[in-house]
């Protein structure tokens, strides 16, 4: 059976899609036939980066596609959806996931809403697969650091790698590629943390 790993959070635009497409990529790399599926029914942003791609290296499938014999040949289903879930729809996702990614950027207001999203985990005792990822950290100062280290004091568990802010990953959705493939200074950068964080994970 397939590992399934899902990627949700409370707020909107927090950098899912992104990291779903980059730690796809990177999980293929390391091995693991990966499938992407896009349950984003309203934006359906890593369809779309596929649709620009010329050829993205792993499997991109819509939701609708999914059947279940499908899904059999791979080893990694990772699945992004979309920000705001429901209650409901969160419980099904806590159930049939084996990993439960929730980034995270560092703003206050962010981590108000990742707290509260893993007190809702914990209540539905997905606590022990849910991780916290730390997404659009600012690479200057140590604002990544501090908040790693206030939601592990509070007992959550939070992915040792920060994703720091690089427009690396911007120019990358907007040409439907891996940040590592795109010309611009910091593209290296931005792909040791997903290459760090995919180690972490898999
Ligand atoms: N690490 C990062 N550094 C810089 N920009 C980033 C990073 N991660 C995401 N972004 C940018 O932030 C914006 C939102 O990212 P993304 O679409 O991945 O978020 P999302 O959580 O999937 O949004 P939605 O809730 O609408 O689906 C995009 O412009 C993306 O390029
Ligand atoms: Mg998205």
């Amino acid at each position: 059976m397939a590992r399934v790993a899902a990627i949700t959070s409370d707020k909107g635009g927090v950098g899912k899609s992104t990291l779903a497409v980059h730690l796809a990529g990177a999980a293929q790399r390391r091995g693991l036939n990966t499938v992407l599926i896009d349950e984003d029914g309203r934006v359906g942003s890593s369809l779309r980066w596929a649709r620009r791609a010329e050829a993205l290296p792993f499997t991109v499938m819509a939701a609708d596609d999914v059947k279940p014999r499908r899904l059999a040949a791979f080893d990694l289903v990772l699945v992004d959806t979309e920000g705001r879930p429901r209650r409901r729809d969160l419980r099904q996702l806590a159930e049939r996931a084996d990993l439960i990614l929730v980034p995270s950027g560092v703003s206050a207001l962010e981590v108000d809403a990742t707290r509260e999203l893993l007190e809702f985990l914990t209540e539905e005792g997905a606590a022990r697969k849910s991780r916290v990822i730390l997404t659009r950290v600012p690479p200057v100062g140590r604002a990544g650091e501090e908040v790693r280290e206030d939601l592990r004091e509070d007992g959550l568990t939070v992915c040792n790698t920060l994703v720091r802010a690089y427009a690396a990953y911007q120019r990358a959705a907007e040409q439907g590629v891996l940040a590592h493939e795109v010309r611009d200074p910091r593209a290296a950068a931005a792909w040791a943390d997903i290459e760090a964080l995919a180690g972490e994970l898999w």
